[in-house]
Order: C-alpha cells, then structure tokens, then sequence
C-alpha cells in the first residue's frame, strides 16, 4: 500500500458520510460542534460488546444507560439489580467485573476514569483491546486496537498470505503505524463499521469500499481468501459430560465456570472440565439418564458432550453449583453450548409444578 496518509483519510470521509449511528456513539457531526465523548459510555459500551454482538448491546445500553447514568451512580447500584439489567448479555464475570471497576473508578480515580492504556489495564474487565479502545475512542489517543474486524481490514489491506494466528503481531504493527495522530478514535470506529459494512467476512462489498483503490488484496483479486486460516492447524477432540437437573419446582441447576480456563466465568451445566477427564462424577446423587449429545466448535477445539439428566427431590444436597428458578432463568443468560444442551434436556425435564 502506497499511500497511507490517503487512505486514512479516505476512510476517515466515508465515516463521516456513512458511520452507523449507534446509541453509545458520538457521531462526528457533534464532535465537530464542539462535544466530547463520555468515557464512562464509552466503557460501558465497550464492556457490553465484548463477546456480544452490536444487534444485542443496542437494546441493552439504554435500558441499562437510563438506570445508572454515571459511573457513580453505577458504583452506588445494588449487585442484584445490575446482574438482572445484564441478563440476557450472558457472561456474569462480565457484570461483577464491571461493578468492581465502576467502584474502583470511583474508590481510587475520583469517578474519573484514566486515559493510559496501562492504567486502564488495572482494573477489572478490561484486557488489552479493550483498554485501547476505550483510551483511543474516549481520550483520542492514538492506541490502536485490534478485533478480529480489524485483523480482516488489515490483511486484506495489506494482502498479507501468512495465516492467521502468525500474522498477528504483523497485523498489531501495521494498524499501529496506520493510526492517525488526529482523531484516533474515529479511525477505530471507522474500521469497526468498514469490518461490520463493507468488508465483511465472506463477499466483501469492494464496489462500495472507499478504500478499494488502496487495497492490495482487491488489486491481486485475492480478497476473498483472506485472511488466510491455517488450515493444518490440528483442531483437538474433547470428550466429556453435561449433567442438566431440575428441581420439583423447577429450579435449574447451574454453575459459574472458573474465570480461567474454556467458557471461563459463564453460566454452565455442571461437569464441564473439557480436560481429557469425561467422566467427571455428577453433582447431585439421583438417576441420570443419557438423553443426547452437544457437538460444539470452540477456537481450537471440537467438543462432544453428552447430555445426562436427571429430575431432583426438593431436599436434594447438591455437591457443587447453585439452584436457578425458572422466573430468574432464561437461556439468553447461557452461552451457545450450554443452550444446546438445554434444548436437548428441557422436553426431558418439566418441573412437577409445570
Ligand atoms: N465492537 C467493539 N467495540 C465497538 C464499538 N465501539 N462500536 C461498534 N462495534 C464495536
């Protein structure tokens, strides 16, 4: 790529004409009358959608933003009204995480949140995507940060035929020295709504690309295959177990997977270790019946689950996990996997009071 600077601004324009309005966001028709972004909406935001799509987050941040319109406020929230404004974004660490960081923002930065990546890096739920793009988006600081959206921008960008998980760090340099010192903030967003409208991962929409005549993967006609996956990359087989009970009165039973560690910090069926040990015993005594299978792809790992369930007496003692009634339960609170199984096991289990 030839011209940097042209295609900076390229893209920079057709976000001015063309960025999607989104409720979080401040267009750059209001930057340009004079208003800042609010870095407590922009944290939020971008809490909300990491792991979730935008389509989800849009109708949740403002329910969400109207109940706690400030960090403070949101550090003075009761847990349990937080936790039930986040169902339905799965992901519960998330939600503590974001508690514990609005009280530490308020606790140890005067309800200010810092503008540095390294500090933002401190506190709780935010890695490092997620500290560049809060420190670039809020703060207009020229730290570049790197999705998968981007990564796909940027190969094809670049044409650059490595395979993925090598080309990273290459992708990491690449948007660093493409971010612009001016309005660092709305190049990100402008590569996130390229990624999102235009160069989407399969037929990229070049006809309306306002950077098609910069993009060495559309001048070789390769942008298709791009970014290049490695394909020899053995995927590993997982065997393992899913134990899905209910209680008489329909209370389900779940637990909170380690923060470490696969699906780290969510809302599962207990008996998932995925560690090569399948027959993990069940956490309850009771009679358990083998009524079908998950089959899931996770990043580097196909897993085959069976599904085993078993209906509980009201005074059953539970080895592990916690009981969930059905009027605080719904399945949006799962991830993808565990959702499966609960399909499979729910015509199997209805509550005595059902
Ligand atoms: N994905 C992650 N952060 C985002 C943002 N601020 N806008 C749109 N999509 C995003």
């Amino acid at each position: 790529m030839n011209d940097p600077e042209r295609t900076v601004q390229n893209l920079l324009d057709w976000y001015d004409r063309e960025g999607r309005e989104l409720p979080w966001r401040l267009h750059p028709r209001n930057r340009i009358n004079g208003m800042l972004p609010n870095p407590y909406i922009v944290w939020l935001s971008e809490v909300m959608l990491q792991q979730t799509t935008v389509a989800t987050v849009k109708d949740r941040f403002t329910k969400f933003y109207d109940l706690w319109p400030s960090v403070r406020h949101l550090a003075d929230a009761q847990d349990s009204k937080v936790m039930a404004a986040w169902a339905g974004l799965g992901y519960y660490a998330r939600a503590r995480n974001l508690l514990n960081c609005a009280r530490l923002v308020v606790s140890q930065y005067g309800g200010e949140f810092p503008a540095d990546v390294t500090e933002l890096r401190k506190l709780p739920g935010i890695g490092a995507y997620t500290a560049a793009a809060i420190s670039s988006i809020a703060f207009d600081r020229p730290s570049a940060a790197v999705d998968g959206n981007v990564e796909r921008v940027l190969s094809r960008l670049f044409a650059l035929n490595v395979p993925l998980p090598k080309a990273k760090s290459q992708i990491r340099q690449l948007a660093a020295a493409l971010c612009p010192n001016e309005r660092p903030g709305d190049w990100l967003q402008a590569l996130m709504d390229m990624g999102s409208l235009i160069c989407k991962p399969r037929n990229p929409n070049c006809g309306n690309c306002p950077i098609a005549t910069h993009c060495l993967g559309r001048i070789q006609g390769i942008q298709n295959e791009l970014p290049q996956k490695n394909s020899f990359a053995r995927r590993a087989m997982k065997l393992g177990i899913l134990y899905v009970a209910r209680r008489d009165d329909g209370a389900w039973l779940l637990e909170d997977r380690p923060a470490k560690g696969l699906l780290g910090g969510m809302l599962g069926w207990p008996g998932s270790s995925w560690d090569g040990s399948p027959s993990l015993p069940p956490p309850c005594v009771g009679t358990w019946r083998k009524v079908g299978l998950v089959e899931h792809s996770l990043t580097h790992l196909d897993l085959q689950l069976d599904v085993l369930v078993a209906s509980l007496a009201m005074e059953s003692i539970v080895d592990r996990g916690r009981f969930i009634l059905p009027d605080q339960f719904n399945g949006a609170m799962l991830p993808t996997l565990m959702r499966k199984a609960l399909k499979i096991a729910e015509t199997k289990l209805s509550a005595k009071s059902d």
